[in-house]
């Protein structure tokens, strides 16, 4: 089966897109509202620089890629738009989505209402854009999402400078539908890349957009505000303790690799992290320089466990039993220094939420021995189950996961294993 696709806005992610489905056999066409940039896609130029780009557009061009100055042609002919137009930040440092409504805005008076297309929005749109936003934009303009037109959005990850390698072999697919149909019909358009495919709500979709990105953007900050610290102190080879850093083997090896520190939970605990955060914060105020992400750190980690005793409390009645799962800060541990479990069941005391049992596979007597809480202990998993109504994961044990007796009970799982 021949996919017909258009795509609309040929910069950096349009083009690579418009040549990567090219290049897989399918008929495209690519289209752009700047001119000069359109003239010299059709001249075999890439516009800017990007490798092998422009030998795998002349391999393509007038073939199975075409560039189109009439829109109506294109669109008319496809029954996939993707959408790949700017979506730079206004004044206010809000994305402005003009571009991009203004291009679907371009579609719609094209297409009839019998047409059946799927609009895809590439470009990247905060979280809830394409349903808050774009969804009821096409609707105001008269089309029916989910009937006459099938809306998803597809977030980009590849890396400007090598951006044909990561769009040929992407390690992963994002699809964010807004029916499951329309989900299916994009999924058809990746199935030759070999890779996972993930078909997710709208929603979801940008949103792991923007996990991956402000993920990058708080690891560049967070390195350069440690540089930063590092000046003030002085003697410090910063580019040599950088690259000592990476040859940690927690950032490729396993058991345990970087991902595993990239994941939500209760807050970092343990001997080492929080106290090592702190000291270092301390240090740098002393020496007269704010590390600002630094505090937010700190703050944040505080903040995770207020916020978990919000949302238990306010499911669970005067007379309900809490059962803590987990004590010591992590799993195949019984360490339970500035374990997360202490301050959140304290914080749970303290707005009067007497019925706590807790069980912990290994950390219960060291637990119990440095804080001294008052509150119950279960010697195994079968107590706890027993005598518990609702349940709070804690510490993220094996035993918590596969463990069916917690079938039909109520669990907040802050550490995401179920
Ligand atoms: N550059 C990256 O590395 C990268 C990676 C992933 C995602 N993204 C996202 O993809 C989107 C596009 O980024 P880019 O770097 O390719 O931008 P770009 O500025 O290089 O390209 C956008 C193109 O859209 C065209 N355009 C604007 N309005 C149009 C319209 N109504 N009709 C047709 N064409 C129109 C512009 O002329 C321009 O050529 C953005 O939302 C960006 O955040 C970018």
């Amino acid at each position: 089966m021949i996919f017909v696709i258009t795509v609309v806005g040929l910069g950096f992610v349009g083009l690579t897109t418009a040549l990567g489905f090219s290049e897989k056999g399918y008929k495209v066409y690519g289209y752009d509202i700047n001119k000069e940039k359109t003239r010299l896609i059709k001249d075999g130029k890439v516009p800017f620089y990007e490798e092998n780009l422009e030998e795998v557009l002349n391999r393509n061009l007038n073939k199975n890629f075409l560039v189109s100055n009439n829109l109506e042609e294109a669109v008319q002919n496809s029954k996939y738009i993707f959408y790949c137009v700017g979506t730079p930040s206004d004044e206010e440092g809000n994305a402005d989505l003009t571009y991009i409504l203004n291009a679907v805005q371009d579609t719609l008076k094209i297409i009839k209402k019998v047409d059946s297309k799927i609009f895809i929005v590439k470009s990247t749109v905060p979280p809830s854009t394409t349903s808050a936003k774009i969804a009821p934009f096409i609707e105001k303009c008269g089309f029916e999402v989910g009937k006459n037109i099938g809306l998803a959005n597809n977030p980009e990850f590849l890396r400007e400078g090598c951006a044909w390698w990561d769009f040929i072999n992407p390690d992963r697919i994002v699809i964010g539908q807004f029916d499951d149909e329309t989900g299916k019909e994009v999924e058809k358009l990746y199935k030759i890349f070999n890779c996972p495919i993930f078909r997710v709500s709208l929603n979801t979709a940008e949103y792991i957009k923007y996990l991956s990105n402000t993920l990058l953007a708080s690891m560049i900050s967070f390195s350069n505000e440690l540089s930063m610290i590092a000046y003030e102190i002085g003697d410090i080879d910063i580019k040599n303790a950088f690259e000592i850093l990476h040859l940690d083997r927690r950032w490729s090896g396993s058991p345990a690799n970087i991902s595993t520190y990239v994941f939500p939970g209760c807050g970092f605990g343990g001997y080492c992290l929080p106290k090592d955060t702190k000291a270092l914060y301390s240090l740098s105020e002393k020496l007269g320089f704010k590390a600002e992400l630094l505090k937010s750190v700190i703050y944040v980690n505080k903040i995770i466990k207020k916020h978990i005793v919000d949302r238990v409390i306010s499911e669970i009645k005067e007379d309900e039993y809490i059962g803590v799962l987990g004590l010591s800060f992590k799993s195949n541990s019984d360490d339970i220094r500035e374990s997360p479990a202490k301050d959140i069941i304290e914080e749970m005391i303290k707005r009067g939420h007497n019925k706590i049992i807790a069980y912990d596979p290994i950390a219960n007597e060291n637990f119990k021995i440095a804080f001294k809480l008052p509150i119950e202990y279960a010697e195994n998993i079968e107590d706890i189950v027993n005598k518990a109504d609702k349940f709070v994961i804690l510490t993220k044990w094996d035993e918590f996961k596969n463990d069916n007796k917690l079938n039909n009970k109520k669990i907040f799982d802050f550490r995401y294993i179920l």
